[in-house]
């Protein structure tokens, strides 16, 4: 094993809001977690409720929950207005028509109006489809058709992406911009909230009912629809609490988009589930702009990427000290594997340890964490949230002895639990094959204090910058150009992003290699598909290492590559 196992740095908070590790799990009950919420009396449920209105109820309607800024707009939001604006846009969905189980998707940059969406949205019994910004014309349908979504807010600028002569459920798209043009089908986002009550009714569902349905990818087919319940906020409060560690008057930023489940589960629930301030900013990263944004609003709480870490170590020592980050107390990552260096890094650097936190979209929220409580091991996920339970098993079940690496898999079930692939129900259950067991797709292994290391994906799932991304799905867009015959791509190990995406292509009669062919192939996957989607290399074969069935190896990509063993070929062509 890689990693140093013997390192420890000690417990950094005794007195954070779960104390003893050992004794939390032992004593966890969710039925505890229940009774934090009104409707384990009142039977209504709806997470826009608890999220935001409940705050209002309870006399803290004044506190701030959104601060928002990027480069053209600094806005504040208080419970109030947000309880108001979402009741607004819940009356603009309902006059046209829209109701419980509808999915309504979002397709915007980060904005306040993102956030009033998707509450409003939730507000009705809709569930919410979040789409990165970032994705393009084939991405978006793709989502918008899978899902059957019936309406979109988005907003001018991006419009030109949705098709809607191929979309024909999709009825209603709210838009939000300037001078909008009266057209069938088209809403003016503006021009209806300013017409709409603040008063509205909430929906109130059962927990058992829709969230939010995230596409993801995998290593086959097209992207999944990852779908939630309202049921998921007991996962979403009890890890708001103990591992985010939120308390009373905390400001909490996380730097996720609201396109990746970090960015709604908790850049959204989780924190308004506490009444936290919820940072968000919207525009690039930049390392002086994030540490503006975090002197300016006085973060307290603080969860982002390895990849965002390693960029800010690029960017040195000397530019962490012309900004004045005291207020930070507790720092979190996710999204792929956090170097020890990089943990090593930011407790010299910023006096704090960076805690690292395992979990999916399929997951819903956290479940191998480490806490402010408990002693960190650079490089290990953590341990299990009290009330999951994770292993390590062989393909068979077996739950396999500390230090053997095999599948990390988790008890079923637990509240945030993924209940549906949308449309796919083979897919949905090639998770759950073992009986008992939900099957991540990664590889890990437990040390004897019951630490877990990851150690890979079993399936060839690309993480670049901490975003995932099917090979699949690549591959498809690229035989869409002209000069392509054929294309297989890997994830290729990036001191920065993690993997980047390469490409493996052999080109059709009559295409010569060049740069210029490799960039403008390239630029054709970023404004086809999206960007962070775009292979950043690629590379021309004459031919690709198939099977007898016809499917490109990327195993053996993958070997070309890293220069390893190829394994077993006994299934290639020729
Ligand atoms: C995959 C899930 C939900 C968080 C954002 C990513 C990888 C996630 C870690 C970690 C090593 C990690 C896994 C996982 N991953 N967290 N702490 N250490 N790898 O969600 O896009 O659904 O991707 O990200 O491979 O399976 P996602």
């Amino acid at each position: 094993m890689s990693q140093m196992q013997g390192e420890i740095i000690s417990a950094g908070a005794p007195s954070s809001n779960l104390g003893n590790y050992e004794e939390a799990y032992a004593n966890f009950n969710w039925e505890d977690v229940e009774k934090q919420f009104s409707w384990y009396e009142t039977g209504k449920v709806n997470m826009a409720y608890e999220a935001i209105d409940r705050h209002v109820d309870e006399g803290r309607g004044d506190r701030i929950a959104l601060r928002f800024n990027d480069p053209t707009r600094e806005e504040t939001y208080t419970f109030k207005d947000l309880k108001e604006k979402s009741n607004q846009f819940a009356n603009v969905l309902r006059s046209q028509g829209i109701s419980k189980g509808d999915r309504v998707f979002v397709f915007m940059p980060r904005s306040p109006e993102l956030y009033v969406s998707i509450l409003g949205i939730l507000k009705v019994g809709a569930v919410v489809g979040p789409l990165f910004e970032a994705f393009m014309e084939t991405a978006v349908k793709d989502r918008l058709e899978d899902s059957g979504a019936v309406a979109l807010v988005t907003t001018t600028t991006l419009l030109p992406r949705v098709k809607r002569d191929e979309l024909p459920l999709l009825h209603h798209i709210f838009l939000v911009g300037k001078d909008i043009e009266p057209e069938a089908g088209i809403i003016d986002y503006f021009k209806e909230m300013e017409h709409a009550s603040s008063d509205a009714e909430i929906e109130w569902v059962n927990r058992e009912d829709g969230l939010i349905l995230h596409y993801t990818s995998g290593s086959t087919g097209k992207p999944k629809g990852v779908y939630h319940v309202h049921n998921a906020m007991l996962q979403h409060y009890y890890t708001g609490k103990v591992v985010l560690d939120l308390k009373e008057g905390d400001v909490y930023w996380c730097t996720a988009d609201p396109g990746w489940v970090t960015g709604t589960s908790y850049g959204i629930f989780a924190p308004w589930l506490h009444g936290a301030t919820n940072v968000v900013r919207g525009g690039r990263f930049s390392p002086g702009d994030w540490y503006d944004t975090i002197q300016k609003n006085k973060v307290t709480v603080w969860y982002s990427a390895p990849t965002a870490f390693r960029m800010f170590m690029g960017a040195g020592e000397d530019i962490v000290k012309q900004y004045d980050l005291s207020t930070l107390r507790h720092i979190l990552s996710v999204g792929e594997p956090l170097n020890p260096e990089v943990v090593r890094w930011g407790y010299k650097v910023y006096g704090h340890r960076i805690h690292d936190t395992w979990w999916m979209t399929e997951t819903g929220g956290q479940l191998i964490c480490n806490y402010p409580s408990m002693p960190i091991k650079p490089g290990s996920m953590g341990k299990p949230v009290p009330g999951i339970q994770a292993a390590i098993i062989d393909d068979n079940g077996k739950e396999l002895p500390p230090n053997r690496m095999g599948n990390l898999a988790v008890r079923t079930p637990w509240p945030s639990m993924m209940r549906l692939i949308w449309n796919n129900a083979p897919k949905y259950e090639e998770y759950f094959r073992i009986p008992g067991w939900y099957i991540s797709g990664d590889t890990a292994y437990m040390d004897e204090d019951g630490y877990f290391w990851f150690q890979g994906r079993i399936d060839d799932v690309i993480n670049s910058s901490g975003e995932r991304i099917g090979p699949f799905e690549v591959e498809s867009k690229l035989v869409e150009h002209p000069a392509v015959a054929e294309a297989g791509v890997i994830g290729k190990p990036d001191p920065t992003r993690g993997e980047i995406i390469k490409a493996f292509i052999s080109l059709r009669e009559g295409f010569e290699p060049s740069e210029e062919l490799k960039a403008e192939i390239s630029r054709f996957v970023k404004e086809g598909l999206s960007a962070h989607a775009a292979p950043r290399e690629i590379e021309f074969k004459d031919k690709l290492p198939k099977t007898r069935s016809g499917k490109i190896m990327r195993r053996v990509l993958k070997a070309w590559e890293l220069n390893l063993p190829a394994g077993d070929l006994s299934t290639i062509e020729d």
